[in-house]
């Protein structure tokens, strides 16, 4: 039987009906053609927030900043990682964050060398990274925020000099080594007594850690009958440092300089005489939350925000602290 011209005519017409219906471009009720919907934009947000050690009061009030911050803001919603300091489980919740999809990470990362891979990562998978306190290596995320640990250092090492009237025997308690805070706050502290009257007589790596600073302090204490200062990178690694000269009755042979500044830690040890100075690093928490807002809707922000400082001992206290110039 041969087709004849008026059913081959309807099939095309049914042919051709399909195709611009399924391609979108059919007319539409109004009879104009159809025209792709625009891509909405984004009203609410996932921020994944890496946090390499809740078991420090300086890290829970960074998350507690960051929270509040947050919290002012119903459209953004943060998802909360504790790597509980181990760099391995920091660097898979980073790589949780990307496969989750978050719109943006916050990290405040262990250690500088091994985070730097996660988080390029993260970047080349086009989620923005807001890396906070400790540093990263390289540039490759989207904004860094932290104090100049390195003037914050060197800030303790002036104060430090003008205290023992340019010389005296010094334990120098660092945080951990491979993290950029340790390094600058050491850098900037050498820089400041170099050419003076200080000499440190014993340095060892706390890694942050109060129990560490403590039993590097007890050998400092077995080895040296002498000793005028102990400058800890921070408040926890000062404070064990104090415990362990009480414990030897050797407490008020020496003063105890450290970093942090929390008001119900290391400016309570000041209040209390423990410190004799302690130099403020803010968490950052809230200047994060204000930066993943402005490049969640598309704004340009800093690659760097510098936060700033404040020393806090028996002259300054009384008036919130002096800040650092
Ligand atoms: C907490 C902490 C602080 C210190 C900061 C440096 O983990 O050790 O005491 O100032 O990290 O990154």
């Amino acid at each position: 039987m041969r087709p004849n011209f008026k059913s081959v005519l309807s099939l095309l017409t049914v042919l051709v009906s399909c195709v611009l219906l399924f391609s979108g471009c059919g007319p539409s009720d109004t009879g104009l053609p159809k025209v792709a919907p625009a891509k909405k934009a984004k009203t609410t947000f996932n921020i994944g927030m890496s946090q390499c050690n809740l078991g420090e009061p300086w890290r829970v009030e960074m998350n507690n900043q960051v929270k509040a911050a947050a919290e002012k803001h119903p459209e953004l919603t943060v998802i909360y990682k504790d790597a509980q300091n181990d760099t391995l489980k920091q660097r898979s919740h980073v790589e949780e964050f990307v496969s989750a999809g978050v719109d943006l990470i916050i990290i405040s990362p262990k250690e500088a060398a091994p985070l730097t891979e996660p988080v390029a990562k993260a970047m080349d998978a086009g989620i923005p990274v807001i890396v906070l306190d400790r540093a990263l290596l390289g540039t490759n995320y989207t904004c860094f925020i932290g104090a100049d640990n390195q003037k914050i250092g060197r800030a303790a090492g002036e104060w430090i000099v003008k205290k023992l009237g340019g010389k005296g025997k010094l334990v120098e308690l660092k945080g951990l080594m491979t993290s950029t805070p340790g390094q600058d706050r050491n850098r900037g502290f050498r820089e400041a007594i170099a050419g003076t009257g200080i000499e440190v007589i014993f340095e060892a790596d706390m890694k942050w850690l109060e129990p560490d600073a403590r039993q590097e302090m007890e050998s400092a204490l077995s080895r040296f009958p002498k000793i005028d200062c102990v400058y800890a990178h921070n408040d926890p690694g000062a404070h064990g440092a104090y415990l362990a000269a009480k414990a030897a009755g050797r407490e008020k042979e020496m003063i105890f300089v450290g970093i942090d500044a929390l008001p119900q830690e290391g400016v309570a040890y000041v209040q209390q005489g423990i410190l004799d100075a302690t130099f403020q690093y803010p968490t950052g928490g809230a200047e994060a939350i204000d930066t993943a807002l402005k490049i969640l809707h598309g704004e340009s922000c800093p690659k760097k925000i510098t936060l700033g400082s404040r020393v806090f001992d028996k002259e300054t206290i009384g008036q919130g602290g002096k800040e650092l110039k």
